[in-house]
């Protein structure tokens, strides 16, 4: 499918990347963004070549500077919790991709760009990226989960204090409290996120969806259900042809060759 708004490279070692590409808007969210995130994350899933996603932004400067204000200045309440809605719908499918998703984040990720960034599994930035949420300088607040996946991230009062203040946080400090998982030279992003995708998406395919789905879906549930999913996906992979390939080719001391099934 054409994209206006992203660029979408399907590689041949099964590595998608994304790329948001409206670099003389810092990569704002309007709804032409997020309907064509919504139709290429969607494609991307159905793709069983694709087994892993990278998203980025285009230009110099900016992974996402957040939901586009020109037309969030615009909005009506109806349709500002429209937006909200669907917004967050985007994000959950990023959130249930059957493989890796990691944020390659690579400049400012604001408001929406950083809520979009706590979507997906796995976030590495460029020693010049900057995050935060600074909604509230707006009169307004959050509205892609912000309040939620925040502070599951880093912990209640990081989070507000995140919140609240509206400041930005550096690359180093985003390091320092989990918000980031690395940070590498900006030059060096895309290939630091390419090889951490390739080791991922070596191991069995259903392996990986498993174990995000376990996650994803455990840490909505209490403890004791959250084990019990836990470990029906587990039973569920032994009878993966990938689980006799994967065990065998161990015991044989030689490399496994998985294919999804
Ligand atoms: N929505 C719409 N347009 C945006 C935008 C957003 N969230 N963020 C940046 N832009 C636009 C600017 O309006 C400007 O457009 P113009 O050249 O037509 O005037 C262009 O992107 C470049 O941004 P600019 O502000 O000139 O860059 P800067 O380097 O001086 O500042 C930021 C960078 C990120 C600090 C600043 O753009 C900013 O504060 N953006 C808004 C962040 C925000 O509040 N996000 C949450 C939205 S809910």
């Amino acid at each position: 499918m054409a994209y206006t708004t992203l660029l979408v490279e399907k590689r041949q070692d099964g590595i998608a990347v994304v790329t948001i590409n409206r670099p003389d808007k810092l990569n704002a969210l309007n709804a032409t963004v997020i309907a064509e995130l919504q139709s290429a994350i969607a494609e991307l899933d159905a793709d069983a070549a694709v087994r892993g996603l990278i998203l980025t932004g285009a230009g110099e400067k900016a992974f996402v500077a957040g939901a586009d204000i020109s037309e969030l200045a615009k909005a009506t309440p109806i349709e500002a919790r429209a937006v909200a809605l669907r917004g967050q719908r985007v994000l959950d499918s990023i959130e249930r991709f059957r493989g890796p998703v990691i944020a390659a984040v690579n400049g400012f990720a604001l408001g929406g760009g950083c809520e979009l960034a706590l979507a997906c599994h796995i976030r590495i930035a460029s020693d010049n990226a900057r995050l935060g949420t600074p909604e509230v300088k707006l009169g307004l607040m959050c509205g892609y989960a912000g309040t939620q996946r925040l502070p599951r991230l880093v912990g209640r009062g990081r989070a507000l204090e995140i919140l609240l203040s509206g400041e930005m946080v550096n690359a180093e400090e985003a390091f320092r409290i989990g918000l980031v998982n690395r940070v590498v030279a900006k030059d060096a992003l895309m290939n630091e996120s390419l090889a951490l995708m390739g080791k991922m998406i070596a191991n069995a395919p259903l392996s990986l969806q498993y174990t995000i789905d376990a996650v994803n879906g455990g840490l909505d549930m209490s403890f004791e259900d959250a084990q019990d999913h836990e470990g029906t996906l587990f039973g569920v992979l032994c009878s993966t042809a990938d689980k006799t390939e994967g065990t065998s080719a161990f015991l044989e001391k030689r490399p496994a060759k998985f294919q999804g099934r």
